[in-house]
Parts: C-alpha cells; sequence; structure tokens
C-alpha cells in the first residue's frame, strides 16, 4: 500500500521515463540520418533502457495495488546539430532525472514508506552510472575530438557499447 501522493508522484515518474525513451529515439533517429550509426545504436539501447525504467515502475505501482495512470508524453526537441550537443543535452536531461529521483526518494523517507524506498535504490544507483557514462563520452568528445577521426573512433566504441546494453522488456510480476 502507498500513499495517493506517492501514487501520484510514481505516475508522474513514469511519464518521465517515457519521456526519456521518446529523446533518445528522437536522438538515435537523427544520428542515423548524419550517418552515427554506432551513436545510433548507443541512443536506440538508452531508448530501450528507459522503457525498462518505466516498466519497473509500471510494476511497482501494480504489485503494490496502486493504479497506474499513463499521461501524454511531450514531444522531444528537435534534435540539436552536432555530436557533442547530443551528448551534453543528454546529460542536462539525465541530472534533471536525477534530481526528480532524489525527490521521489525524499517523499518516501518522509512518508516512512520503506518499500518505495527500498524500490527507488535501484533508481539512484543507475542515476549515478547513468551521468557518469555520459560524462566519460563528452569527456572523450573533447579529448578526441567530435569530428573526423577521433569521432569515428568514440562512434565505433558507442557501437560495441551499445551491444551490451540492455533490451527493453516488462518486468515480471513481483519482479
Ligand atoms: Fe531512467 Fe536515464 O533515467
Amino acid at each position: 500500500m502507498i500513499s495517493d501522493t506517492m501514487r501520484m508522484r510514481m505516475n508522474q515518474q513514469i511519464n518521465r521515463e517515457l519521456y526519456s525513451a521518446y529523446l533518445y529515439l528522437s536522438l538515435s533517429a537523427h544520428a542515423e540520418r548524419v550517418n552515427l550509426k554506432g551513436t545510433a545504436a548507443w541512443f536506440m539501447a538508452k531508448h530501450a533502457e528507459e522503457m525498462t525504467h518505466a516498466l519497473k515502475m509500471y510494476r511497482y505501482l501494480l504489485d503494490q495495488d496502486a493504479q497506474v495512470e499513463l499521461a501524454a508524453v511531450d514531444a522531444p526537441p528537435v534534435s540539436p546539430d552536432g555530436v557533442m550537443a547530443m551528448f551534453e543535452g543528454t546529460l542536462t536531461h539525465e541530472r534533471e532525472v536525477t534530481a526528480a529521483i532524489n525527490d521521489l526518494v525524499d517523499l518516501a523517507l518522509s512518508e516512512k514508506d520503506h518499500a518505495t524506498n527500498i524500490f527507488l535504490q535501484w533508481f539512484v544507483t543507475e542515476q549515478i552510472e547513468e551521468e557518469a557514462t555520459v560524462n566519460d563520452i563528452i569527456g572523450r568528445l573533447q579529448l578526441f575530438g567530435d569530428k573526423g577521426q577521433g569521432l569515428l573512433m568514440i562512434d565505433n566504441e558507442l557501437g560495441t557499447a551499445a551491444k551490451t546494453m540492455g533490451q527493453a522488456q516488462a518486468p515480471e510480476a513481483g519482479a
């Protein structure tokens, strides 16, 4: 059993995760159109990960006998020109998601909602990893360049990394 406030806020977070998936799908399409196949694959894998995040929360609400209320997902902005801008936008977005997850943890703690607090810890850890990964990519773009040979190398690395990233799937009941 979770509070009405928590149910509402978790539903908002599902929407935020679905927006993240939509944003990365848009960036994947943009990258593919400018022939950055590895970058496109990486953003497509991020899309799949974000769908998994939304579905984890969806499953949690159902397991808590709480209503899932899906709302309209905003359209992502027109994808920026340049691979650096794409990753800087990604980092800004993930920092906003981190802040939203932290706010949810604050709410769980204030409500003494131990179950939701434990559930959210996975997301707290995930956000550390997500921000670190994008920071690393930005650092490599700064070091090796976001054009020519440097970009080609990083695009290849992102294509390889995409192969090890998860696929979207609905977690099973109780997962
Ligand atoms: Fe689901 Fe990238 O936060």
